[in-house]
């Protein structure tokens, strides 16, 4: 039986015509594209055109896009290279209590270091509310960061209201898109955002390549320190090949292919929800059931764990949560700030994420598998 792969928000597999680009530039494009001679020259023109096509798919200028290892240094320059330029005009920074470790971790970092942050609270759907949002931003604010779509259940916040907010107020604004970039159309000169962090693996490209969206007109000095690549705003030599498979990643996802794979997730969500339904499962979502790849479910008295391992020993992968070592699942933060920390949908929910390659047939097993799961532990646990 063939596995089944439903954790795509963690990674997903680079599509075949993205190797092949990769394999091609590995072959052709190895010279440094910091040197003047022709290997050099023609591994810079492969990297700028590449620029230009993902500057394209954001609306950005070509010279707004600095390429980094992905989204956990595209979040980790944004936030902390921004604090520090900024501190003369105040130390507060706006952020919600459902970021990735990726953002969270630095904003640990730099309430170290003298800075004020306030985490924003979410409701049971996982979403920020305007008026905290209005209600924490305060004339020294110098930076917001919120992400546009959760991680764990696909809740999105509202960043174009936030922008319109923050167009006419000092603090920066920086959204960490590395989930919805795939999915969502991305406008950031409509949305007035500041910043934005990207990663290739979570759009079928490669690992370690992402880009930072930085608008023109606002700076900081390279986070990495050493050489002048990436016009002296991101240092170490660049990774042309990944750079041009994460390019070719971006042109295949068009509008037209993001729409349809919206569509395809809202119908395998709805799918999983009335089946689950019909044959009276006990659960429940945690979110709301809307069109991103993300789907997080409360199974009412089975554990993550074993309802993982079940799933895992029938061939089928999804997550656990967002952190998980050998035997033991760290509470998600995200479904702590939703439900409190007494909840058992904590220690009893199960994410699943959805990727361009599943099919109707995975979500037909991925059914029957958790109904007769569940069914079983009913039966273990003597409810039958
Ligand atoms: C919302 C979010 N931000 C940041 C990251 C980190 O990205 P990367 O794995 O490219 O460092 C992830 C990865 O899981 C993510 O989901």
């Amino acid at each position: 039986m063939s596995e089944i792969y439903l954790d795509n928000a963690a990674t997903t597999p680079m599509t075949p015509v993205v190797i092949d680009e990769m394999t091609k530039q590995m072959k052709e494009s190895w010279g440094n594209a910091s040197t003047g001679y022709s290997f050099g020259r023609h591994a810079k023109l492969v990297m700028e055109d590449s620029r230009h096509v993902i500057a394209q798919s954001i609306n950005a200028a070509d010279n707004e896009i600095i390429f980094t290892s992905g989204g956990t240094e595209s979040d980790n320059t944004a936030i902390i290279q921004t604090a520090f330029k900024r501190q003369n005009l105040g130390k507060h920074i706006i952020t919600t209590a459902v970021e990735h470790e990726a953002v969270l971790k630095p904003l640990h970092f730099l309430a170290d270091h003298g800075f004020e942050v306030t985490y924003l609270p979410v409701d049971e759907n996982g979403n920020i509310s305007i008026d905290d949002f209005k209600a924490a931003l305060r004339d020294d604010t110098i930076l917001v960061t919120i992400m546009m779509e959760n991680n764990e259940v696909g809740s999105q916040m509202p960043i174009h209201e936030i922008g319109e907010i923050l167009k006419d107020h000092q603090a920066w604004f920086h959204t960490d898109a590395v989930q919805a970039y795939g999915l969502m159309p991305i406008d950031v000169k409509a949305d007035h955002i500041d910043m934005l962090s990207t990663s290739a693996h979570k759009i079928n490209g490669p690992k370690m390549i992402g880009f930072l969206y930085r608008r023109d007109g606002i700076s900081f000095p390279s986070f990495i320190k050493g050489g002048d690549q990436e016009t002296k705003r991101r240092a170490g030599t660049e990774n042309v090949p990944g750079i041009a498979a994460f390019a070719k990643a971006v042109e295949l996802n068009t509008s037209a292919v993001k729409k349809e794979r919206r569509n395809r997730y809202y119908d395998f969500k709805q799918k999983i929800v009335r089946a689950l339904e019909e044959n009276n499962i006990d659960f429940a979502v945690n979110g709301l059931i809307n069109q991103t790849h993300v789907l997080n479910l409360w199974f009412k008295g089975i554990s993550t764990y074993v309802m993982q391992t079940d799933l895992d020993l029938a061939g089928i992968a999804v997550s656990g949560g967002s952190a998980c070592t050998a035997g033991s699942i760290e509470p998600s933060h995200v479904l702590t700030a939703m439900f409190g920390a007494d909840s058992p949908r904590i220690s009893e929910s199960i994410r699943v994420s959805f990727g361009a390659l599943n099919t109707e047939q995975d979500i037909d097993r991925l059914i029957k598998t958790v109904i007769k799961t569940t069914q079983k532990l009913k039966q273990i646990n003597g409810e039958d």
